[in-house]
């Protein structure tokens, strides 16, 4: 079912009393990428994802977004729907948002589940490739960013035996408003470091990353886990920066797994 909250486009399946989980995706994407997982756990938990302002069909607005406004919208959809003590579950830029959350109201959320993120802010690299993504889509190559960005992220074992898939979502990215993805990548390079805060994260942690991940990769991905003090960080086998997508069954297994030893 869907619901409008704040004007985001908010998704929920499940009995709305069983134990919640609030999915939150990554960029350039869209609510979708957790719809498998979603599948699997709909029996057993209340599943809330949302389409992360200017992506999907949440609104771009003036594109002005900051990683302090997404977290506002996530604490936002959770005090709407009263979920209590959610847990929370984000890929990549889900991810970050997720970490800030991490240092902003830790106690609303009751476990923490991190895919191919990372905790470190955008280098100087990262901020002018950013700067040069924005620049390409302003020259009116915004599928061609798209194209090239959706690429890197997923493994080429996937991209080549799943191909009708992954265009799919390479499509479905391209549907995204070009305001609204400069907006979020503007929100990515402004993000602060959340390293710090890591062993002050208090609930229990599962660290999910795909072996063959180039945007976070389990060096980062691991070196990260070691300073939460309770994480339970898997490999996902011959999968990229998409384990969700590229391995639904091990991401929701492992997801599932994590659950059952925290309940
Ligand atoms: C994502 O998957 O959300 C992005 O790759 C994150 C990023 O560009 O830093």
């Amino acid at each position: 079912m869907k619901k409008i909250i704040n004007d985001l486009a908010v998704f929920i399946s499940g009995e709305e009393n069983l134990k919640s989980i609030i999915f939150v995706h990554g960029f350039p994407y869209d609510h979708q990428m957790w719809q498998p997982q979603i599948e699997e756990l709909k029996k057993d938990y209340f599943c809330v994802s949302y389409d992360i302002r200017g992506l999907g069909e949440s609104p771009a607005n003036d594109g002005q977004f900051t990683m302090e406004s997404f977290v506002d919208d996530l604490e936002r959809i959770v005090d709407e729907l009263k979920l209590y003590k959610p847990v929370l579950c984000g890929l990549s830029m889900g991810g970050y948002i997720s970490l800030r959350a991490m240092e902003r109201i830790q106690n609303k959320f009751s476990a923490l589940i991190l895919c191919d993120t990372k905790s470190e802010a955008d280098n100087n690299e990262g901020k002018l490739k950013r700067a040069s993504a924005i620049k390409q889509i302003n020259s009116g190559m915004f599928g061609e960013f798209v194209e090239t960005f959706v690429l890197n992220c997923f493994g080429e074992k996937f991209v080549r035996e799943n191909n009708a898939e992954y265009r799919k979502v390479v499509d479905r990215s391209k549907k995204n408003s070009p305001n609204g993805v400069k907006g979020c990548l503007l929100a990515m390079a402004g993000r602060t470091d959340t390293t710090e805060n890591l062993k002050n994260i208090k609930l229990p942690a599962l660290i999910i990353c795909g072996s063959e991940d180039k945007l976070s990769p389990p060096s980062v991905m691991k070196s990260m886990s070691d300073k939460i003090p309770n994480a339970k960080f898997v490999i996902i086998k011959e999968a990229g920066h998409m384990t969700p997508i590229e391995k639904p069954s091990e991401v929701g297994k492992a997801i599932k797994e994590f659950l059952l030893e925290n309940n």
